[in-house]
Parts: C-alpha cells; structure tokens; sequence
C-alpha cells in the first residue's frame, strides 16, 4: 500500500484541479468506468460529463442507494460487468457518491484483477471530511459493516463542494458530526467556526471542509493501519455505535452523525466525571452538540442492558473491556482508556426516561 499523501487530494473546483489533465495523459488510453449510486446519478453526473469531454465514452455503472445495499451481490453484478467490458490493470474507476460508493467502488477496484487504479470524487459531507479518505474500502456482511474490505488508496481524491449543493439537510448535518469530532480531537479554532454556523448550508464551505478533512488526513498519515493515534478518531464512536445498533434494533434508525454526535457528548461526559475535562469545556461541548442533536430515550433497565451488551460486542472493544477516547481539553485527547462499567451506564442514565 503506498501511504497517503498531502498530493494526494486536491480541495476546490475539479474544473481547476489535476483531473483533466491526469485523465488526458496518464489514462488518455485506459477506459473510464464511473460508478454512481441512484442519487449521484440524478444529481452529480452531468455535471461531471458534461464538464470532461474525455469522459464521454465512459461507463457508468450504477449501483442501488442505501447503506443495505452495500453488500457482495451488488459487487458480483458490477465485477461481471467490469469482465464483460473487459476492463483490465492500465483502465481507471471514477467513485462519484458519499461514502457507500467510495467504500464499495474503492474495494472492487482494489479487488478486481489485484487492484485497478481509482479515483474518488465524494459528493456527501461526510465523504468529503471522512469516508473517502484514508485508504478503508469495504463492505457489510449481514448485521456486520465493513466486515470485508481492503486497506487501499486511491490514485487521486477531489474534494469539490460543488456537489453538496444537492445533498439533503440531514446527510449535512450526518457530516457534521464527523466534523465536529475532528475538531474535538485535534484543534479548537476549528471547533470555534463549527460552532459558530446557523444552519447547515453554511457547511457548505470549503474551508472548514478542507481543515476537516486535513485532520482526518493528518491522523491517517501517521497510523495509517490503526495502531495508535488513528484510534482518535474513533472518539464519539464507542457509545455512538452502540446507540446506533441500538436503534436499529429498536425499529427507530438515527443516522449516523446523530448517533455519534451523542456519542460525542456522553463520552466527554465521562471525562468530565472522571476529572479530566473542565466543566466550562463540557458545558460548550454539551450545548452545542444538543443545540442540533436531538437525545434519544431509553425506556428501561433491560434496553440499557442491552445498549451496554452492543458495546461489549464492539470490535473496537476487547477483553469484556468498554474502551474509548478521553477529551482533555477541545482539542485534546488520548486513546485507549479503559471506561468504567458503572461510569458507562450512569452517564447512559442520562438518555434514561
Ligand atoms: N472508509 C472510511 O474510512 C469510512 C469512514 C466513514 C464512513 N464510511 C462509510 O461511509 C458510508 C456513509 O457515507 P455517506 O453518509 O456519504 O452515505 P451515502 O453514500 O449512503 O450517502 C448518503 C445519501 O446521500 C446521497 N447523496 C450522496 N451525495 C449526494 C449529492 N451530492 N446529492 C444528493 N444526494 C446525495 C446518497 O445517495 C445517499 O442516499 C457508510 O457506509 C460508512 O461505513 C467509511
């Protein structure tokens, strides 16, 4: 695997950006495959072709939207096409979607005859500052997500707000999230302009997407298989797993970046009861995160029992240990502290009815 390089992603209008020239002279001979799902196929895909006259011998590949469709019966349908269309090691795929279509189109080129070259062009927030970066592809495996990928990079990424101008609210602020923790773990200013937005179209802005995405960048970059520091980023993500798996069973899905927003704030809750993080610091992190993220409820003992034998169940977690991120300060923390059982479920209470 070659490491991730700053050169590696480029910010701001891929009109500007290296791709044409790259798709002129380095894959001037390769064939183009462009895989979309059914969203960015209505919304991103003119755009790209109409912008790029080399792509219009291109072949678009179009996989079916939503997170349950990310599994190897749809990889199956697109490697047959890829055979039937004879795409060999020197063609290129063009992964134009949020995080499902990096994610799965990442992992069957990086499967397909050993490794076809692959670009990503993510059109969701949360592919912009997260899902598109960092070399994961994968897929699910029944209740298992990404149970099955691939440690990988993409040749190129472009990061072109542009796109976002069709992404619903939600999928914004699912993006958010993701966001906010990056600012959490590793620079305040970057919280400060956060913060400081009034709605959602405001993240459309490629400043705070750029310095999301270097965060994310920048942690990928020194722990580029996850054996350190990259576990910062996994802060939110212990509880919010947990809360998402749980609502899923519940037959009450919350997104994503809403699980881990809550995530987010019961896990600085734990390092402001255990004495590491100021009161001033959670009450900024708890009014800001609430001011946009509904809590959910949880009805009983048993549903905590339940949320709590989730997280046991973490792949993150091991040995009956519940293990997470502390918050110091915004803009501070340390990975693998051990998290009390006791400390876990009174700060659940919380969410408790
Ligand atoms: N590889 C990683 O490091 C990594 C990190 C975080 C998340 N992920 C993965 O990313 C996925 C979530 O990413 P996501 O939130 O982008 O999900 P997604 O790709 O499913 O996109 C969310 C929704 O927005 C739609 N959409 C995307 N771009 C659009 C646009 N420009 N206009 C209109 N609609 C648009 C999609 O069709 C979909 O309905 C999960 O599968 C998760 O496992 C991977």
């Amino acid at each position: 695997m070659s490491m991730t390089n700053n050169e590696q992603i480029e910010f701001g209008s891929i009109l500007s950006s290296s791709f044409e020239a790259l798709i002129d002279v380095r894959y001037e001979k390769s064939k183009k495959i462009i895989i979309v799902d059914e969203n960015t196929h209505d919304n991103c895909l003119e755009y790209l072709l109409t912008s790029f006259d080399q792509l219009k011998d291109a072949e678009v590949m179009l996989l079916p939207a939503g997170e349950e469709n990310k599994v190897m019966e749809v990889c199956f349908q697109v490697w047959n096409a890829l055979s039937e269309y004879q795409i060999g090691r020197k063609d290129l795929i063009i992964n134009l979607g949020g995080g499902l279509v990096t994610d799965m189109g990442g992992f069957m080129a990086s499967v397909y005859k050993r490794g076809v070259d692959f670009m990503h062009i993510p059109t969701s927030l949360l592919g912009m500052v997260d899902a598109s970066i960092g070399g994961k592809t994968g897929i699910d495996l029944g209740p298992f997500k990404n149970q099955l990928g691939t440690f990988s990079q993409a040749q190129k990424i472009y990061i072109d707000p542009i796109f976002l101008a069709t992404l619903p609210e939600a999928e914004l602020w699912n993006g958010y999230a993701e966001m906010l923790k990056h600012a959490l773990i590793a620079d305040p200013d970057h919280w400060k302009g956060l913060i400081s937005i009034s709605s959602p179209d405001e993240l459309i802005n490629l400043s705070l997407i750029q310095k999301s995405a270097e965060i994310k960048m920048s942690f990928v970059n020194q722990d580029p298989f996850e054996k350190g520091s990259r576990k910062l980023l996994n802060f939110g993500h212990t509880i919010g797993h947990a809360i998402e798996g749980f609502s899923l069973e519940k037959d009450q899905p919350i997104a994503h970046g809403h699980a881990v927003a809550i995530g987010l704030l019961l896990e600085s809750e734990l390092s402001f009861r255990g004495g590491h993080l100021s009161e001033a610091n959670f009450q900024a992190i708890q009014q800001s995160i609430k001011k946009v993220f509904p809590l959910v409820s949880i009805d009983s003992d048993a549903e905590l029992d339940e949320l709590l034998s989730i997280m046991y169940n973490d792949k993150k977690n091991s040995e009956g240990k519940i293990l997470g991120i502390l918050i110091h300060k915004i803009g501070q923390c340390t990975y693998d502290y051990e998290f009390e059982e006791e400390e876990v479920r009174r700060v659940l209470k919380t969410l408790c009815n």
